[in-house]
């Protein structure tokens, strides 16, 4: 049938993707547009990207994508704007090297959210506003980055009102990974709290959804759109990918047990954990507002060269020739 996950899943939510350029001119850009209706820049909104040197903005590759959500009618997330990875070199020190004040940071962090919100108002329906400032050890509360070391936890609340009076009418997420880890979810649940207590304009949690065959449990999965969902905040799954490795695992050098191919062990697992994902996800309907795959197909994972280069994670619904995998039939039949 030519029906795809978009068409599958138009009575629950949107179904993204998180895309670059280059893979918007090559072959999947088919798959793309019979499958998805949301796409996600993976790179070319970061810091780094799109802001090279202060006041000099690159928005070709940004520009690119957008253009392609609003050709085929896609809706579009924006990240990122404000995170501790990619950022441009100048932007934490003055012009003799020094580390910047946290007035001077904040005064960047402004004018960066303002210029980039502003060119895409009205394209870009949701963003994560803010990204992975909750550090994922129990001992830790935020993650001890050169935002956090300039300015402490202000930057993160200044974030979310910089973006808002930018683009009222966009929806302002909170992204992360291992929410489904108790604690790490529980400080998340702590920060977003107070910032909604502050009457800070935050409208949903991003979800990313780097799991594994292994892991979350259905019960974690659920606790955490439930947690989540009853602030009041719009639930999304950002990034997801099922990796065939535990995700502790994928994190670190290869076992030499370690098969580096697809077998059918894993393919059964997988087919079962996305089964599951997705049944939960749609008995959330309500509160789950997106769902966003982090890459298109088994031919390109991020997970492949992170941090292990060259190791095949087959973590998608398509397989590296681009076709549905059996875990693809088990999301759309149901
Ligand atoms: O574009 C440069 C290129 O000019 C240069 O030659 C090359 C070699 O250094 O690097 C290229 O940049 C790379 C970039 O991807 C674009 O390919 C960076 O090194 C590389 O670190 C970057 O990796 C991205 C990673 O975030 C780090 O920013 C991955 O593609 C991207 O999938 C990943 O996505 C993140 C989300 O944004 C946030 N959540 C976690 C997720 C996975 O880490």
């Amino acid at each position: 049938d030519n029906k795809g996950l978009k068409d599958y899943y138009a009575g629950y939510f949107p179904m993204g993707v998180a895309v670059s350029p280059q893979v918007l001119k090559g072959p999947e850009a088919e798959l793309i547009r019979k499958h998805f209706n949301s796409l996600t820049a993976e790179n070319a909104m970061k810091m780094g990207p799109i802001h090279p040197e202060e006041g000099r903005y690159n928005w070709a590759p940004a520009d690119a994508i957008v253009n392609f959500a609003q050709e085929n009618g896609m809706r579009m997330r924006g990240h990122t704007l404000c995170w501790h990875n990619q950022t441009p070199d100048w932007l934490f020190v003055d012009k003799d090297g020094k580390t910047v004040s946290k007035e001077v940071l904040l005064q960047r962090l402004k004018a960066h959210i303002t210029e980039v919100v502003t060119r895409y108002k009205g394209k870009i329906y949701a963003w994560d506003v803010v990204n992975e400032v909750i550090d994922d050890n129990d001992s830790k509360f935020y993650r001890d980055s050169k935002w956090y070391s300039i300015c402490g936890e202000d930057f993160i609340a200044k974030a979310f009102q910089y973006a808002h009076e930018a683009d009222p009418d966009a929806l302002l997420f909170y992204n992360d990974y291992n929410t489904e880890s108790p604690g790490k979810r529980d400080r998340i649940h702590q920060m977003v709290t107070a910032l909604i207590d502050k009457g800070v304009p935050i409208h949903g949690i991003g979800l990313q959804g780097h799991w594994s065959i292994y892991e979350p449990s259905e019960r974690e999965l659920r606790f955490s759109i439930d947690k989540f969902a009853a602030l009041g905040l719009k639930v999304q799954i950002t990034e997801l990918d099922v990796s065939v490795y535990p995700l502790e695992h994928s994190r670190r050098e290869p076992r030499p047990d370690e098969p580096n191919k697809f077998t059918p062990e894993m393919e059964q697992k997988q087919i079962t954990q996305y089964g599951m994902i997705f049944r939960v996800l749609r008995n959330y309907k309500d509160s789950v507002t997106g769902v966003t795959f982090w890459n298109v197909s088994d031919k390109h994972s991020w997970l492949d060269s992170f941090p292990v280069r060259d190791r095949k994670n087959y973590p998608l619904l398509f397989d590296q020739n681009l076709q549905p995998k059996k875990a693809y039939w088990k999301v759309v039949k149901f």
